[in-house]
């Protein structure tokens, strides 16, 4: 999307950290911005922070686990602002653990949240965008966690693989209709996300996690997260669709990759497939 000047975005996750970054860049840039968060306090502070610079922006309460919510605020941006061309799937939680500590209440929580506010963000917006024909982007916010995966992380883990995979699936589906897909992967940002139990529904109980102080101090060392709304900003700019926002995490994707790749050097020389001597193909 070359140029964003007067085109409508909506962000969830938007009083808070990369979300709120992202809000202060588009609107700077001259960009109609619908923030969305399932925090009413912060978000009209968030808000009366952009209009009082003079921003064309709004709000809007949303909880992205819920699927009516979600459509709801697509309605609202709508009736707002006439239509919209650009969608953030951001808002995100996390809980530390390995997947047996993990309790089910932590995994459906960080998998509702990170998982299917994609999910719902993607169905609500996509046919929107596609709608007025005139393009758009739409960027989900997965983690370096759905690039490798991190110890007793892996609920995170897992939801941020989905949102990856989500994404690049958007990617092959959307070659030639000048909507543009990113995976936003962010290493360490200096976000609230280690207080992230704050905006817990009561559905998911009290929150378990032992490791949130620790989180806390490892975050406050992170990136400003106005610098990744501004990377954000230049990569729907230029269509890019995988954002990393450390450079010098790239080792650990190729060693991944490298673990993969030792897989295939191992099964050409497997008894099992050597006896077999079958040819298989996928045709897809
Ligand atoms: N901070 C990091 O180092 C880091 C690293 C990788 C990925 N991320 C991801 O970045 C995204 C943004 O998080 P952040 O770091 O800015 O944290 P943050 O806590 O500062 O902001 C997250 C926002 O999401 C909102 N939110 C939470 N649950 C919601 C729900 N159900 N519906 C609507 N809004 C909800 C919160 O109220 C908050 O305002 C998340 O998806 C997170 O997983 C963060």
């Amino acid at each position: 999307m070359k140029d964003v000047q007067g085109k409508v975005a909506f962000i969830t996750g938007a009083a808070s950290g990369m979300g709120l970054g992202m809000a202060r860049a588009f609107s700077a840039a001259g960009m109609k911005v619908m923030l969305g968060d399932i925090q009413k306090e912060p978000l009209d502070t968030a808000v009366a922070e952009l209009k009082g610079q003079g921003r064309d922006v709004a709000g809007v309460v949303v909880d992205v686990t819920d699927r009516d919510s979600v459509f709801a605020a697509a309605q609202a941006t709508v009736d707002t602002f006439g239509k919209v061309h650009v969608c953030i799937n951001n808002a995100g939680v996390g809980a530390s653990g390995s997947a047996e500590d993990t309790s089910e209440k932590n995994w459906r929580w960080t998998i509702d949240v990170n998982m299917w506010g994609v999910v719902w963000g993607l169905q609500a917006f996509m046919p929107l965008i596609k709608e007025h024909g005139e393009g758009g982007h739409v960027v989900n916010t997965a983690s370096m966690a759905g690039m490798f995966s991190w110890k007793e992380l892996s609920a995170y883990n897992a939801s941020k693989y989905a949102v990856v995979a989500m994404s690049e699936t958007a990617m092959a589906e959307h070659t030639d209709d000048n909507i543009g897909v990113s995976v936003l992967c962010p290493g360490v940002v200096n976000t609230n996300l280690g207080t992230s139990a704050r905006n817990r529904g009561d559905e998911y109980g009290g929150s378990t996690d032992k490791k949130s102080e620790q989180m806390v101090a490892m975050l406050k060392k992170g990136l400003n997260p106005d610098v990744v709304g501004e990377q954000v900003l230049e990569a729907i700019i230029d269509d890019q669709p995988y954002i990393f926002t450390d450079p010098s995490l790239r080792s650990w994707v190729e060693n991944r990759f490298a673990r993969i790749l030792a897989g295939y050097d191992w099964a050409d020389q497997c008894q099992a497939l050597k006896k077999a001597d079958q040819q298989t193909a996928i045709d897809l």
